[in-house]
């Protein structure tokens, strides 16, 4: 890298950790929430994150997804988390979330021990704000303060994730669109995006690029053909098994780091919203971007997940602080 180069880097690292610093001041929300009602309340958290993640690493990719897929639909208000009712489907029973979302016995072991000390203090939705940045700190991502003081939602509807939550099949102008709804810029898109560096996917998630992509023909020609060899061995066609699964950034599975971004310039990307982001000059140009500076991504990273914990929070008397974090109050 050249020296203007570094320099110009370092200047944009600088401005983030600003922006990160200073960003809960503008918000509802504040650090260091439970200061005085639960003091040990983050840190209890924290510990059942990382008990859970030395048994199954997966579980950080899961708990950061399941933040994104609360805070998307309805707003951070833990209605992701509750089950669904003889009369009614909640979020978490739709194809968008079952049976792909993983993480919530986590989320149910630091609510018990929360109630035990803290009765009625620790909102669910706060859990998983901060589950999912202690699993970005744990994979190797930047650390960053959560505001808190979210209160939980007390209604889940499986029809809201189809119209809120982005399928794995747009493209990069539906995704740039599909994030603006939620106030979000086409670069935090991108930048978030780089989430999909750790975890797995489902093999119905994609194998339609490797079996029946168009009329014409039944392999993605964007996707690298090598790679498009291994996933067929991985994902046999016309397997109904719902435990394939594979790795979305095989070098590095469970590392916080740009290898997202790596395997896009590569043609590896693994969802047709993945390797989109080439198809625009601007999105390509943060693709490259990131892919070179892996701090700087990991500050804007941190950055944007900031401002997603944010989205549509209850705060003050709206809502409810739940008991059990898969029901609602009665
Ligand atoms: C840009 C639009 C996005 C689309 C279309 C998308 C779609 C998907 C899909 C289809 C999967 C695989 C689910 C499965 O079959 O198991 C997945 C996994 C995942 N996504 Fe996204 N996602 C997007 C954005 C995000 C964002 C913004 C985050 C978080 C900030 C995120 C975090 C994750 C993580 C961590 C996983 C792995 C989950 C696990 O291993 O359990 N995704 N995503
Ligand atoms: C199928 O995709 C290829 C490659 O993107 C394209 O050239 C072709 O026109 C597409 N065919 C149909 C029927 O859409």
């Amino acid at each position: 890298m050249s020296s203007s180069k570094k320099l110009i880097t370092c200047l944009s690292i600088i401005l983030v950790v600003v922006l990160l610093c200073t960003q809960s001041v503008h918000s509802q929300l504040q650090v260091g929430f439970y200061m005085n009602s639960c003091m040990l309340a983050e840190f209890i958290v924290k510990d059942e994150v990382r008990k859970a993640f030395i048994k199954d690493k997966g579980v950080a990719a899961g708990l950061v997804r399941l933040h994104f897929h609360d805070c998307f639909v309805r707003g951070c208000e833990a209605s992701v988390l509750i089950d669904s009712t003889a009369s009614s489907t909640a979020e978490k029973d739709s194809p968008a979330n079952n049976p792909s979302l993983r993480g919530f016995e986590v989320i149910d072991n630091a609510k018990a021990k929360l109630e035990a000390i803290c009765k009625g203090v620790v909102s669910c939705a706060d859990i998983v704000a901060f589950a999912a940045r202690d699993s970005i700190e744990l994979t190797g991502g930047v650390r960053y303060y959560v505001p808190a003081g979210r209160r939980d939602g007390r209604i889940s509807l499986a029809s809201e994730t189809l119209t809120n939550l982005p399928p794995p099949t747009l493209n990069v102008d539906q995704l740039t669109q599909s994030f603006a709804n939620k106030g979000f810029t086409q670069e935090e898109m991108v930048t978030l995006s780089g989430a999909h560096t750790i975890g797995r996917s489902h093999c119905t998630s994609f194998s339609n690029r490797l079996y029946n992509f168009n009329g014409t023909t039944s392999q993605d020609p964007s996707l690298d053909p090598m790679y498009a060899a291994r996933l067929k061995e991985q994902c046999p066609q016309g397997s109904t098994d719902p435990n394939l699964v594979v790795p979305m950034n095989p070098s590095s599975p469970a590392v916080t780091d740009v290898g997202y971004y790596i395997d896009i310039l590569a043609n590896r990307g693994l969802f047709t919203s993945d390797q989109t982001l080439l198809r625009s000059p601007e999105t390509a140009n943060q693709v490259n971007q990131n892919a070179r500076n892996p701090m700087l991504w990991r500050f804007k990273f941190a950055a944007a997940m900031l401002k997603m914990g944010q989205l549509g929070v209850l705060t003050g008397n709206a809502g409810e602080i739940r008991t059990n974090c898969r029901v609602i109050n009665s």
